[in-house]
């Protein structure tokens, strides 16, 4: 018997990409992972032509939507910051290639019992994971305020998207090109006391996700983060993601973020023991 809520591996067809602001925006043909998908999963995908096959390790991406059925089939999507080697292979992929995929994979974000108050907290492109999130909530009826943060506009990833899913958006940047100038961690103490959020989620860099948590934690709400960490192999094998936590025991220990995370509580994480890869 095969399990219907398990990853798989399928060879995507890129149907097609789209440049956004700074970043590569991708819809691949990708039936099984589309309909297992639930908000905060993953893709790992095989980087570089297959033959001669390259030497470079998978890549994670986050999934920013879904269609499970359509003209091609499920389709996913997925958004690409070329900044190495490997997502520039990715961000220079056409319409009509493959594209080698296992997903979706890692733990979800998890959802309120009862329609509260969330906050949903994303910087530069991670931000993607949050909007199949908003809609998600809204069906369950949470208030869902998204507060988006990048450095510049081109960085800034889904501003009008996030009008359609949430209830109101606050748009910061660095150089305040968009919205206000300032940062996610200087927005949040404010936006937390307007909305009175019961729930906080938030995808962005390390010492952004850090500031969530901590401030999540301050205001009395439950955080969950989706934390970036180098992945080399996405599926729970290598054991090359350390995500230093804090059990429910309260013991330190190391758990694998592909596996164990990378979605988890803001409070499990111990922050200063982590770089940003
Ligand atoms: S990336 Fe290999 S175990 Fe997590």
């Amino acid at each position: 018997m095969t399990d219907d809520r398990g990853p798989v591996h399928v060879t995507g067809r890129v149907l097609t990409v789209k440049k956004v602001g700074a970043y590569r925006h991708l819809t691949v043909a990708a039936p099984g992972i589309a309909e297992r998908f639930r908000p905060g999963t993953f893709v790992a995908v095989t980087v570089g032509d297959l033959t001669p096959r390259t030497h470079l390790a998978r890549r994670s991406l986050w999934i920013t939507g879904v269609r499970p059925t359509g003209a091609h089939g499920a389709t996913v999507e997925m958004v690409v910051e070329a900044n190495g080697v490997g997502t520039q292979w990715l961000a220079g992929l056409a319409q009509d290639d493959h594209l080698e995929m296992t997903g979706p994979l890692g733990r979800p974000f998890a959802l309120p019992k009862e329609s509260v108050a969330c906050l949903l907290v994303g910087e530069g492109y991670s931000a993607g994971v949050l909007f199949p999130l908003a809609e998600r909530l809204r069906e369950r009826s949470c208030v869902v305020t998204m507060l988006l943060g990048a450095t510049d506009e081109p960085h800034l990833l889904g501003a009008l998207d996030a009008r359609r899913s949430a209830r109101s958006v606050s748009v910061v940047t660095g150089d305040g090109s968009v919205g206000r100038r300032g940062t996610l961690a200087e927005a949040l103490p404010e936006l937390l006391a307007s909305t009175g959020a019961d729930v906080v989620y938030g995808a962005g860099s390390i010492p952004t996700l850090h500031a969530v948590a901590a401030a999540a934690e301050h205001h009395g709400a439950w955080s969950q983060v989706a934390v970036q960490v180098a992945q080399p192999c996405g599926t729970g094998l290598c054991q090359g993601c350390p995500l230093p936590v804090v059990g429910e025991d309260g013991v330190g220990r190391v758990v694998r973020a592909c596996a164990e995370g990378p979605v988890i509580r803001g409070d499990r994480v111990r922050w200063t023991e982590l770089v940003s890869p």
